[in-house]
């Protein structure tokens, strides 16, 4: 008898940079709030869409082709997608991979990022650029979920690849890839400081 898992559901997560993050994070840190105090139509967005929170994901979503920190991540960024496609077996029949999106989020205590996928590309990932102690996880869902039906629930101790969610950490210096059709959202950040991430979207072309 066999049983083989099929389809899996492949997360990449990794550090961005062998060494160096500190300062590279200093960096973002400071243009991420540079970019919220600047970005007047982001602001409005966000209080409407993003209660509590910044992000520049409705109007400033192109921030590698405007600031050469953010050239420098997207490179950082491209390496990694590479290797994640490798492991996908993804033949891209000679087109280049081409970050398309590129757009920060602040998270406030207590502020909350729903429930969503990214669409219009094909890889996404979140950077994490500085992250309170215990900062709230990125959680995922099994893309399989609304097909369950009767299923019954799994066993508390089931083994993390029958999981239907899967938690990652969100730590400074943290790259974590995942394909832009699977669902994921973060929980209410509960420490007093922010939360600060950066998140992008690639397609192939
Ligand atoms: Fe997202």
């Amino acid at each position: 008898m066999t049983i083989r898992p099929w389809f899996p559901t492949f997360i990449y997560y990794a550090d961005l940079q062998p060494k160096g993050a500190a300062v590279f994070n200093r960096e973002l840190w400071e243009e991420c709030l540079q970019i919220r105090d600047y970005d007047r139509e982001g602001q409005r967005w966000s209080k409407n869409s993003y209660p509590g929170g910044y992000t520049s994901y409705a109007s400033m979503a192109n921030l590698h082709k405007l600031s050469s920190t953010f050239m420098d991540l997207e490179a950082k960024i491209t390496k990694h997608v590479h290797k994640y496609i490798r492991h996908l077996d993804m033949d891209l029949r000679g087109k280049k991979v081409e970050m398309t999106d590129c757009w920060v989020n602040i998270m406030p205590k207590q502020v909350v990022h729903s429930l969503h996928l990214h669409p219009l590309s094909f890889i996404s990932g979140t950077y994490y650029v500085r992250t309170p102690r215990n900062a709230s996880a990125i959680k995922f869902e099994d893309p399989r979920l609304s097909k369950f039906m009767a299923a019954p629930p799994k066993r508390a101790d089931c083994r993390p690849v029958n999981q239907t969610h899967a938690k990652y950490k969100a730590e400074a210096g943290k790259l974590i890839l995942f394909e832009s059709w699977l669902r994921h959202e973060v929980s209410a950040n509960q420490s007093e400081e922010e939360r600060i991430s950066i998140s992008f979207n690639y397609d192939w072309r």
